[in-house]
């Protein structure tokens, strides 16, 4: 059974398929496109939503360090990834990665676990969406009934527990964005990806807008302290914040890798995905540094932990009338993420229906729109189960904990392949191996063990789950060990 369970994807038969165009799927997007589509799903709910928590409630000022340690983890992970990328341009992503080289059992550990990334990150960058959409309308005199735009459950960080929460019922905005992007996808890539680079446009304007007008009203006092003192509470400021802090905004630059899910799409594949998944990761680096510093250099950290704290350093410069704009450009920004990650969701569930570990439903391919429609549907009406039901900081959590064990996993995957495959075509290669994935397995995990112990419980309980259901059905059905 041993040798059943880990028995590894050959890696000729990856290479095929990733230039076998029978999939039915369109070839569609340019380098551009890949660029964008990775800046659509990389900004969002993590900096116009949790920058807010994280300095108010983890490492004031010294967010930017936690900006700083999450960004050295996903540079590493980045890196491996575009290896990856470049030589196995199949969609699926560090699913597809760790069936070449892991096998398949933790293929599946794998795919199970960025599902969590991916399907809960669209939960939980809606949850954020909703709070942008209801302060915008609040601004216009149009209020929603708070029953009705908040989520029956919180989480008290205090006691460490779940509790229902003073007058929540159901998040209806978040389940309504779901809804329409979900649509939208069912209806073509070509299509999305277009409407992807509009967004994209005005989301990275209003954030260069935010930098150059609040450049000017930094009062160098709200530095001070720059890491305030820990609290008593572990992860609360002091040292073990700044560490906490940059496992949870982590979240921010969850993304880069959806580009890498796009693999069947993209008409140039091995040259351009690289391309996509460093250009994106570059530019949201710098910009989160800037936003980063100027949001904590303009309104002291201790009154940023709102669920939009963006727009509140606008308010603190007096300009009353960019605060809406910075709003709507949020909401256009959420919206992007949203749909690169419910994008990137039944592309890999496709990959997994290919290989027999999920039912075949998950694979179809719609007819006239070219797109895996079914899984599209699943996974949407999956995600507005949990955007309706849970708060942003419980789900942010464990999408961070989830894309830091994958991106471990694919730094592994470099090392493995590696040796295994020393003469493999690597059309992009990781500077410094195996430094550098060392280096990303050290830092993604080292992050991880700063994270409440519920994110732990849960994932463990998810895992079991996807064991299950693993034995119950994938292992059965594989098509590697069954032909
Ligand atoms: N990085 C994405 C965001 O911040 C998931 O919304």
């Amino acid at each position: 059974m041993k040798d059943q369970l880990f028995k590894v994807k050959p890696f000729q038969q990856l290479i095929d398929e990733s230039t076998n165009d029978s999939h039915g799927l369109k070839r569609a997007l340019t380098a551009t496109n890949l660029v964008t589509l990775g800046i659509g799903a990389i900004i969002g709910a993590g900096i116009f939503v949790l920058t807010g928590e994280v300095a108010a409630n983890y490492a004031g000022p010294a967010i930017v360090i936690s900006f700083l340690i999450s960004g050295l983890a996903c540079a590493c992970a980045g890196l491996c990834y575009a290896e990856l990328a470049s030589m196995i341009p199949i969609s699926g992503s560090a699913y597809t990665y760790s069936y070449a080289t892991l096998g398949e059992f933790f293929a599946w550990i794998i795919g199970w676990d960025l599902i969590v990334e991916y399907l809960f990150a669209a939960s939980t960058v809606s949850v954020g969406w909703s709070g942008y959409v209801v302060s915008f309308l609040g601004n216009f005199g149009v209020h929603f009934p708070k029953s009705l735009t908040t989520a029956p459950i919180v989480y008290n960080e205090l006691t460490n527990g779940f509790e229902m929460s003073q007058g929540g019922i159901i998040n209806i905005p978040a389940i309504f964005i779901v809804f329409l992007v979900t649509i939208l996808l069912v209806v073509g890539i070509k299509e999305s990806a277009r409407f992807n680079n509009v967004i994209v446009f005005i989301k990275l304007a209003v954030i260069l807008i935010f930098i150059f007008v609040g450049i000017a009203y930094i009062n160098t006092d709200n530095w001070h302290p720059f890491i305030p003192e820990n609290t008593g509470a572990f992860g609360s400021f002091g040292l073990s914040g700044v560490f906490r802090g940059a496992a949870v905004i982590f979240f921010a630059y969850i993304g880069f890798d959806a580009v890498s899910t796009a693999a069947q799409e993209a008409k140039n594949p091995q040259r351009d995905l690289p391309r996509g998944i460093l250009g994106s990761l570059i530019v949201c680096t710098i910009l989160y540094i800037f936003v980063a510093l100027i949001l904590t250099g303009i309104v002291p950290y201790n009154l940023l932990g709102v669920p939009d704290p963006i727009a509140v350093g606008v308010d603190a410069t007096g300009i009353t009338w960019l605060a809406p704009l910075i709003k709507i450009g949020a909401i256009a920004g959420l919206s992007s993420v949203i749909l690169v990650m419910l994008m990137g969701q039944p592309r890999i569930f496709f990959s997994m229906a290919k290989d027999g570990l999920l039912p075949s439903v998950f694979s179809k391919v719609h007819g006239k729109y070219k797109t895996p429609y079914m899984s599209t549907i699943i996974v949407g009406v999956m995600s507005m189960v949990l955007a309706g039901l849970f708060p942003i900081g419980v789900l942010s959590k464990l999408v961070s904990l989830g894309t830091l064990l994958a991106f471990a996993a694919v730094c592994l995957a470099i090392l493995i392949l590696r040796k295994k495959q020393p003469n493999a075509v690597r059309p992009f290669k990781t500077p410094f191996s195996p430094y550098i994935p060392i280096l990303g397995i050290v830092s993604c995990l080292g992050v991880t063990a700063f994270l409440n112990a519920y994110a732990w419980i849960t994932m463990g309980v998810w895992m079991i789950l996807g064991l299950i259901i693993y034995f119950a059905y994938g292992y059965k059905h594989s098509k590697l060990r069954n032909t």
